[in-house]
């Protein structure tokens, strides 16, 4: 039988990406095989985003797009899933009529059944259900190989913060941790197929396992560190009020634990971090990061800000490129605050116009860069060690460049010496010893050294030779 041609569309975060790759093996275990282009699909699945206005018009522009080939051919299936999915249910079928599923961010597992029984009855269904059980995040399919180096597992699903600008609580439910031997297997499965790093991911890590009684974030983390075949960890999301002396230790003690965190802080005004329900001060947050960098010198650090809260006064903002100057990150994503009707701070006063939001988002990314930079600057002439990830042919000539990250997660494209015997032994999943020799906005340039050249501290187990 030939296989029928899926095509996923994602929006929005990490937590769906990992959802759509979950799907993708799910259907392919059901005969669907991935393709690249509308036309040559059976089923469309868009998995949506509604963190912000911005992210929720996108997925309806899209399903808007989808009306013409539903009706170029009637047997397209199409289905809705993720954040907009959960919250609108019925509501997404009355603005797109031609659209067979809606399944919301906990139905993902049941998805072959509905899918069946579309295909066989021609029906239309919404599933929206929120279960309290994580079994279904167990059940979804385990990803097939895909050749990937770097891999997301998801370890708990929702949020219990009820940040006052933020729909995840309403849209992913309350906050519930997958048991770790559910999570080691999965890594075990992922180290066999290739796989070499895992970033561990959740919306407040650093709760893991307490509601359940389960092992703490820091032990789980210590368990993926015995795992043999792994040779990096990361994780996200970290939430500053949540940040333990444990975890900070973790990072002294943890071979295989990037020396990066990201850590939002949304704003560095203590009344509008109260105004967030953030549950942390400007002071706290500065002494976890002066902790972490006391254990980890070299540590990076990112945050998100929301720039434009609800009762955001000039000085406030001040005091948000106050904390930027204080902390020199070493990037940051930036927002325009978006009223989202299901959070309390759709509903306060003192909105600040969009223009204004404009000017603070410019002003601070402006700020941000310069940071970005300099912390890429200082690592001119360093040799890093780069986990390599993928690899492009350099346009007009013939040389290799390859391209990967360092522990610090920041991105470096480099080229490696012509010769064959080099060249057949680099490959994505080796750890490479490079030079830096150019510094950019958002990445770096370098050099492969040769490892005799390398500093011994460079010449670990898995590099080059692996
Ligand atoms: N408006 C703007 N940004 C938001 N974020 C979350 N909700 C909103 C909102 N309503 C941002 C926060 C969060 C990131 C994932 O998205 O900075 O950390
Ligand atoms: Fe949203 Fe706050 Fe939960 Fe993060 S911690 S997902 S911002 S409610």
């Amino acid at each position: 039988m030939q296989a029928k041609g899926l095509f996923i569309h994602t929006i929005g975060c990490q937590m769906n990406v990992y959802d759509s790759a979950k799907i993708e093996s799910m259907l392919q275990t059901e005969g669907y095989q991935t393709v690249d282009s509308l036309p040559a699909a059976d089923l469309v699945i868009v998995n949506t985003c509604a963190i912000r206005a911005k992210a929720e018009q996108k997925a309806f522009s899209f399903i808007g797009r989808l009306a013409e080939l539903k009706r170029q051919n009637p047997n397209l299936i199409i289905g809705a899933g993720g954040c907009v999915a959960q919250q609108q249910g019925q509501q997404v079928l009355k603005r797109a009529p031609y659209v067979d599923l809606v399944f919301g961010t906990h139905a993902i597992a049941r998805l072959p059944t509905h899918i069946n029984s579309i295909a066989k009855r021609k029906c239309r269904i919404v599933d929206i259900e929120m279960s309290q059980e994580i079994d279904e995040v167990d059940q979804m399919a385990e990803a097939g190989t895909t050749g990937d180096i770097s891999k997301f597992v998801t370890i708990m699903r929702g949020c219990d913060n009820y940040c006052a600008y933020c729909v995840v609580p309403y849209v992913r439910g309350r906050e519930t941790s997958r048991k770790p031997e559910k999570i080691l297997s999965e890594i075990k499965q992922l180290v066999r197929s290739g796989v070499r790093e895992v970033t561990l991911l959740g919306q407040n890590v650093n709760s893991y396992g307490k509601k359940e009684g389960l092992c703490s974030f820091p032990q789980l983390l210590s368990y993926v560190n015995d795992i043999e075949g792994i040779w990096r960890i990361r994780f996200t999301t970290s939430h500053p009020k949540d940040l333990s002396t444990e975890l900070i230790e973790a990072f002294k003690q943890l071979k295989k634990l990037c020396h990066h965190i990201h850590l939002p802080v949304q704003s560095g005004s203590d009344h509008i971090l109260k105004r967030m329900n953030r549950g942390y001060t400007c002071k706290d947050y500065l002494r976890k990061i002066e902790r972490l960098r006391r254990a980890c010198p070299d540590i990076a650090v990112t945050s998100d800000f929301i720039v434009g809260f609800p009762g955001e006064t000039t000085d406030d903002f001040k005091q948000t490129l106050a904390l930027i100057k204080a902390v020199e990150y070493d990037g940051a994503f930036a927002f325009m605050y978006s009223d989202r009707s299901v959070a309390p701070a759709s509903r306060f006063d003192k909105k600040v116009s969009e223009d204004v939001k404009k000017e603070r988002l410019q002003i601070l990314l402006e700020i941000q860069n310069q940071y970005t930079l300099k912390k890429n600057e200082a690592l001119l002439d360093s040799v890093q060690e780069v986990l390599v990830e993928g690899y492009s042919k350099r346009p007009g000539d013939n040389i290799s460049q390859w391209t990967g990250r360092i522990s610090t997660n920041k991105i470096v494209n480099f080229i490696s010496p012509s010769e064959k015997q080099i060249q057949n032994r680099i490959h994505p999943g080796t750890i490479l010893p490079v030079k830096i020799e150019n510094a950019l906005a958002h990445s770096l340039w370098g050099q492969m050294v040769l490892p005799e050249s390398a500093p011994t501290e460079l010449k670990g187990e898995q590099s080059y030779a692996a």
